[in-house]
């Protein structure tokens, strides 16, 4: 067996509680090719080591090198964050541009691709993960790193239209073409990928999934992202006799609960959720004291402007919902800014008798299907999910609405408050049967091996 190299943004901190199923995945994958996991320490320092520090966290060796300060806005908080997860995300009022972003996004990624180097062994794969880290590929290359390269977008590729709107991600697009092989969550943004690498970067087109530059060929494959569905399901059973669970299930009484679980993130659509729930209030009074709302949205890129006033916008729907709907005993929202633990959660999602994941635009959203794996079989909460999230395409039998529009939430917000025990059943089982026997270790093992040149390149369509 090879040894796998992934390579990401940040290592992830050891045995964090928030630890995420695809986190837990990778790792897992590592320990199984005695692998490395190389990225950022999460430390800024002024004069970083260009030797990467080695750790073992949980039986996964990991190699880290700080970020400078100025790195860390500029390619962190700058780049990465205001220009291409906006643009990604079809969100062009959000990106920001500002001078030189550019110059050290790519310095940082050649930084990486160096400290990696030393640490390479003949026959490694390499997987580069996310848009943080387009230009590594190229990077690699130019150090005349031989070593098959992988890459993951975890994110949505835009169509070309948009991905021109800056010149700095199309000359990423050349340089990701470095790779072996391109994975997308869907086939939409493998498509969107090809469409801009032929207009933008030089590439041709060899069928759907293969690109060519000069004598080069580069392997597109469409990987969705899974959960370890029957894990999932598990950990919510347990966590249902913990604290966080009886409390919540104390303080509903027997009203319904809707729930949301997202980063705060622009791109999750919460103003238009949050609108849509103050609309609902005021258009079903006899729903009031009978749903309560919780929102969590976990704190995220606090650095970014734009993060910033998106939490002070939803504050002010939360304090005008409460403000005119609220009694001495009936909070309507709670909008909870802090994270919480994967089994608290769980256990919140279980509880829910609606799960709204709405974002504008999405990768995969694994909290859609987290939220299907805890539900209790013979008597499920509903699903309302955005079309334009990736897990759309797998989870046909959820409420599905268009994200932008409150109405649309609105409706599907009745719909699934008064929907009936047999159709919840009926559309949970056939959320579950799609979910039911993924991991998201075969996810990692498919793209591996794929890499390897022995498996199948992804599937196509899902
Ligand atoms: C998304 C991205 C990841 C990123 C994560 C958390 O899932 O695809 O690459 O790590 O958000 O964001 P952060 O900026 O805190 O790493």
């Amino acid at each position: 067996m090879k040894r796998l190299v992934i390579v990401s943004n940040r290592v992830p901190a050891a045995g964090t509680p928030q630890a995420g199923g695809l986190v837990v995945a990778l790792a897992d994958l590592l320990r199984r090719h005695k692998g490395l996991w190389f990225g950022w320490s999460d430390a800024l320092t002024e004069k970083p080591a260009a030797e990467p520090r080695l750790v073992d966290r949980q039986g996964v060796s990991c190699a880290m090198i700080d970020l400078t300060p100025e790195e860390h806005r500029k390619y962190y908080l700058g780049f990465s964050n205001s220009v291409l997860w906006p643009l990604m995300h079809i969100l062009p009022g959000v990106v920001r541009f500002h001078p030189h972003e550019l110059e050290t996004y790519r310095a940082v990624n050649v930084r990486f691709a160096q400290a990696l180097k030393g640490l390479l062994k003949r026959g490694d794969l390499i997987w580069v993960q996310d848009y943080q880290l387009l230009a590594v590929p190229a990077a690699l290359r130019e150090l005349r790193v031989s070593n098959p390269i992988g890459f993951f977008l975890h994110i949505p590729f835009p169509p070309p239209v948009v991905a021109a709107i800056s010149e700095g991600l199309l000359a990423l697009v050349r340089d990701v073409l470095s790779a072996d092989l391109i994975g997308f969550q869907t086939a939409t943004d493998a498509e969107h990928f090809a469409q801009t690498a032929a207009q933008y970067a030089g590439a041709r087109r060899v069928g759907r999934m293969g690109l060519k530059l000069g004598e080069r060929t580069v392997r597109l494959g469409v990987f969705p992202v899974e959960i370890d569905a029957r894990e999932f399901a598990r950990v919510t059973e347990a966590a249902m006799q913990r604290a966080p669970a009886q409390d919540l299930a104390h303080n509903l009484r027997d009203r319904a609960l809707v729930l949301g679980v997202d980063r705060l993130d622009p791109s999750k659509g919460l103003a238009e959720r949050l609108t849509a729930y103050q609309q609902f209030l005021a258009a079903e009074p006899d729903w009031r004291r009978r749903v309560s709302f919780l929102q969590i949205a976990a704190k995220s890129r606090e650095g970014v402007q734009a993060y910033r006033s998106l939490l002070r916008e939803l504050e002010k729907v939360a304090g005008a919902t409460n403000g005119a709907n609220a009694d001495p005993d009936w909070t309507p929202l709670k909008l909870v800014t802090q994270s919480s633990t994967r089994t608290t959660v769980a256990s919140y999602m279980r509880h829910a008798r609606v799960g709204l994941v709405t974002p504008l635009r999405d990768g995969m959203n694994l909290v859609a299907k987290e939220f299907v794996a805890a539900q209790d079989p013979s008597d499920p909460g509903v699903l309302i999910l955005s079309r334009f999230a990736g897990a759309a395409t797998q989870l046909q039998a959820a409420l599905q609405v268009n994200p932008y529009d409150p109405d649309q939430i609105q409706a599907a917000l009745r719909r699934a408050l008064t929907m009936p025990l047999e159709e919840r059943r009926e559309r949970w089982q056939s959320l579950w049967d799609v979910i039911k026997d993924k991991t998201a270790l075969a996810w990692g093992e498919a793209f591996a091996e794929a890499l390897a040149g022995r498996g199948t390149v992804g599937q196509r369509g899902t």
